[in-house]
């Protein structure tokens, strides 16, 4: 791979000496689904798939940037002094925000890069293609310049420029789970005030199958934004009767007592979904503690229910997916991951039966949705890295 990229980066700019080659991973959630923006836990992996970078200082203020992934759209170029979000910009506002964000935080980025991209994730999968292209930003910078960061810090600076550059109001876990990830462990992350423990995952004899919808998110942006905002109400509906600081500060037997509190249905049955998932993930991480893989994925399975009935961010395809999913022999547990409306799902499977779970599931979502999903059995990688 490194050297097809940097053979690739010498015929766009022109050689490559003094290039410098990167990796950051993509990442699955494995449990704990819209909770990290409020105050929940979450339970996500960095993968062994990821985007891969090639880097050049260069002695000016411009920016040549060049994705593989969007080879018809050239180099695309721009310069630091005008670091604006812009529509017709494409992807090149992922690193663009990064840039911006460091800006923000005080670090002054004296010169331009000439920056390749290649991704391996699937784009608009849900496996977060964009926080991995905002974390390897932040990574590059760093070895770059010399800045004084930690990994951590790169996560919140991608999730700044996110917020504020590219206008989705996404939490803390994605750019977290990617900029901290450890090989063969998931990452136990409490978002409200990101401590975190690593968990060793071990699947005697099963493995992890992403199952891709092929239907891009669109107009989920904005869907996002709009369940983040029914949570805010409905927090603040509650707090008018107990002492809380997110929705992850309550039990269910709390959430129940008080629930009377929130106005509107709609909104009550989003407040029930985040916490109930956050307490279904801190459960699902005592039952991987315990080796009981049997509960770990039942929990998974009532996550996509929740996520399905209270949250209603999964839709026609992802239900497809996960309910095909459960009739398979050998199937733990499955649901939709990350952020929904489209994307990918996430079953653990045992490798016996790896096989007839792509076909089974394959052939019944073409049969029921139209078009084919594509299937991905992944291992949990590192997070960022020089290569
Ligand atoms: C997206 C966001 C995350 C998280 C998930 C849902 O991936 O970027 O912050 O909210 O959706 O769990």
């Amino acid at each position: 791979m490194k050297e097809k990229i940097l053979q690739k980066f010498g015929e766009v700019f022109g050689g490559d000496t003094g290039a410098a080659v990167y990796f950051a991973p993509g990442r699955v959630n494995l449990i704990g689904e819209h909770t990290d923006y409020n105050g929940g836990h979450v339970f996500p992996c960095a993968l062994t798939i990821g985007t891969y970078g090639v880097a050049r200082q260069r002695a000016d203020r411009k920016l040549r940037f060049f994705s593989m992934n969007f080879e018809h759209l050239g180099v695309l170029e721009s310069s630091l002094d005008e670091l604006k979000p812009d529509k017709a910009a494409g992807w090149t506002n992922y690193p663009k925000g990064v840039l911006w964000a460091f800006e923000e935080k005080g670090f002054e980025i004296p010169y331009g890069m000439d920056l390749l991209l290649y991704g391996n994730i699937p784009n608009g999968s849900g496996l977060s293609s964009s926080a991995s292209v905002e974390v390897l930003t932040g990574f590059i910078l760093r070895d770059m310049f010399g800045f004084s960061v930690t990994n951590q810090d790169l996560a919140l600076i991608g999730q700044f420029s996110e917020n504020r550059f590219n206008g989705v109001n996404c939490g803390i876990m994605d750019q977290f789970a990617i900029a901290m990830g450890k090989e063969n462990h998931a990452i136990f992350l409490d978002t409200a005030d990101l401590k975190f423990e690593y968990a060793p995952i071990r699947l005697e004899g099963a493995k992890i199958v992403i199952a891709c919808s092929n239907k891009k998110r669109g107009l989920g942006d904005s869907k996002y934004n709009e369940r983040r905002s029914e949570c805010e109400t409905a927090l603040a509906e509650l707090q008018e009767v107990v002492g809380i600081h997110s929705l992850g500060d309550l039990t269910e037997e709390q959430f129940e007592q008080y629930k009377s509190a929130i106005k509107d249905d709609v909104r009550k049955k989003r407040a029930k979904h985040a916490v109930y998932e956050n307490q279904r993930t801190m459960q699902a991480v005592e039952a991987l503690k315990a080796a009981d893989i049997a509960k770990f994925g039942q929990l998974m399975n009532d996550s996509h229910v929740s996520l399905r009935d209270d949250y209603e961010v999964t839709g026609a395809e992802l239900d497809a997916l996960v309910e095909a999913a459960w009739e398979v022999d050998g199937v733990i547990g499955s649901r939709m991951t990350g952020a929904g409306f489209g994307g990918c799902t996430v079953s653990i499977v045992r490798t016996d039966a790896i096989d007839g779970f792509i076909e089974k599931v394959g052939a019944q979502y073409l049969k029921k949705i139209g078009y084919a999903a594509d299937f991905y059995v992944v291992e949990i990688g590192d997070g960022p890295r020089a290569i």
